[in-house]
């Protein structure tokens, strides 16, 4: 077995080793896509919606004809999809059945911060002790500004933002990583009139993709190092915790490797990197071996300004894509398969759809999708800021870091007056793809070169490569408050490299 000691000793992992299933799986392209359900509001008036979601454990189909269990928003992976108009405030009343405290995440939302989630905000479940009454508390459970409530929790959101693909998840302190891994995650729209009226597909044009990786027992249940002391035994499984955790089966939408039938038309597909560690780098290929282009009318934080065609697409963990694919030129029966480049074996099919019918197509990509990316100017900038993303040492054990520090939610990071702009300068060991929650940004440079095609638009996560820089430029406006940002690595984020943003 590997100690924490001779993992340290070694260089970063720069990729974990992947945890093989146990469990005989379904061959590629035979599931047929599930599309998340959307979630219908308890109620409307006062110009809120309100929702409820039951966080509760449920035995899930995900592989054919084998259960597993699984931690869930409503019954269902990925969670019920939220549907959100711009400007409109929505209220999720979030109930935790679970048997663990949880914190729920709207990720790209731009949130209050007593909404955000903070990581030791949490909702305890019914006989769980509360922190602040027990001395064995976990580390940073005595936070003074942790707002802890039991069972239930309000969470409001003013929705004041640009249309966008959204995702919650769970984010409590050093547990983030195996929650999501077994199940809390689920989408939310943000729509307006005039992203409607571009023309864009629509309907069941639309299809949101939330890609994730996942390794399954010879039970059927998920593994996960961290949760399974016995597998830390395992050669390079504590790597695999270390690194980052790879699972064999690819899940878009909950399913292994599903089919999808389409009309030879165009299609938009909300893509969503689900993943707690792995990176895809997408295309499109068709039967004969073509590469259908990936027109990109969206990024993390909304509509470019105008469409960018790319060949491939690479999609860090929490990035969202706006893509549009037009299967018309694909002889109905053929398939086109999203391929994963970055993969191998099995990780390199993601899925698959099959032109079914000829078909009218009456939507269009405008040339001018928006007018209202902003550009802020390094010279609008009020200051810049650098931040290392490295390996260290964190209680004695491995660690992740953020200019050499492991998360304290006691200690303040960076402190930045309402509504001024700044440069940050990120620099990483490893790959790390870096979010900051409540404000959007752009990516300025990588490495002292421009940035990469798919770095256009408004970004909330930016995936550093490794020994890379990048520099990001953002408006810290919206609320003042304690928000956060971190490696979006999930496993990273448990291990430390998340850090304080107090908004003044
Ligand atoms: Cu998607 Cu702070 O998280
Ligand atoms: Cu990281």
């Amino acid at each position: 077995g590997l100690s924490a000691a001779a993992v340290l000793s070694r260089r970063p992992p720069a990729t974990g080793a992947e945890l093989r299933s146990a469990v005989p799986l379904p061959l590629a392209f035979r599931v047929p896509l599930p599309l998340p359900s959307v979630l219908k509001p308890v109620s409307t008036s006062g110009g809120v919606d309100r929702y409820e979601i039951t966080q509760r454990e449920a035995a899930l189909e995900i592989l054919p004809g084998v259960r597993t269990p699984m931690w869930t928003y409503n019954g269902t992976f990925p969670g019920p999809t939220i549907e959100a108009r711009r400007g409109r405030p929505i209220t999720v009343t979030h109930r935790n059945e679970l048997p663990v405290p949880t914190v729920v995440h709207l990720h790209g939302g731009r949130n209050t911060p007593s909404s955000d989630g903070y990581p030791t905000d949490l909702v305890l479940p019914n006989g769980w002790p509360d922190p602040a009454h027990t001395m064995h508390g976990m580390r940073g459970m005595h936070d003074p500004r942790a707002v802890v409530t039991r069972l239930t929790r309000d969470y409001t959101f003013p929705m004041d933002q640009r249309p966008t693909l959204l995702w919650y998840h769970d984010h409590r302190m050093d547990f983030t990583a195996p929650a999501i891994w077994r199940g809390l995650a689920g989408l939310q729209f943000v729509r307006d009139d005039a992203e409607e009226s571009l023309g864009l597909p629509a309907g069941r044009r639309e299809l949101p993709l939330v890609i994730a990786d996942r390794a399954f027992d010879d039970h059927g249940h998920l593994h996960y190092p961290a949760l399974d002391p016995t597998l830390r035994k395992q050669p390079g499984v504590r790597e695999a915790y270390v690194a980052g955790v790879l699972g064999d089966v690819i899940l878009v939408n909950g399913a292994p490797w599903p089919m999808h039938e389409v009309d030879a038309a165009r299609y938009r597909l909300r893509i969503l990197n689900a993943s707690n560690a792995r990176h895809y780098e997408l295309e499109a290929v068709t039967d004969d071996g073509r590469r259908l282009d990936l027109v990109q009318v969206g990024a993390d934080q909304g509509l470019l300004a105008a469409p960018a065609t790319h060949r491939s697409l690479p999609i860090a963990p929490a990035e969202r894509y706006d893509v549009v694919i037009d299967f018309s030129s694909v002889p109905v029966g053929n398939r086109v398969r999203i391929v994963n480049r970055l993969g191998s074996g099995r990780t390199r099919d993601v899925m698959a759809f099959r032109v079914a019918r000829k078909a009218a197509d009456g939507s269009r990509i405008p040339r001018v999708l928006s007018n209202d990316v902003p550009a802020w100017r390094r010279s609008d900038a009020a200051r810049v800021r650098d931040f290392s993303f490295r390996a260290g040492r964190m209680h004695g054990g491995h660690g992740w870091l953020i200019g050499g520090r492991p998360f304290d939610p006691a200690r303040t990071d960076v402190t930045v007056p309402l509504g001024d702009v700044e440069v940050w300068r990120l620099i990483a060991d490893v790959h790390h793809p870096v979010h900051l929650h409540l404000v959007g940004f752009r990516v300025l440079s990588r490495s002292g070169k421009q940035p990469l095609p798919h770095d256009a638009g408004l970004k909330d996560t930016v995936s550093l490569r490794p020994g890379e820089s990048a520099e990001i430029i953002t408006r810290f406006d919206g609320y003042r408050g304690r928000y956060l940002f971190h490696c979006h690595n999930a496993e990273h984020e448990d291990m430390g490299m998340m850090a304080n943003l107090e908004i003044i």
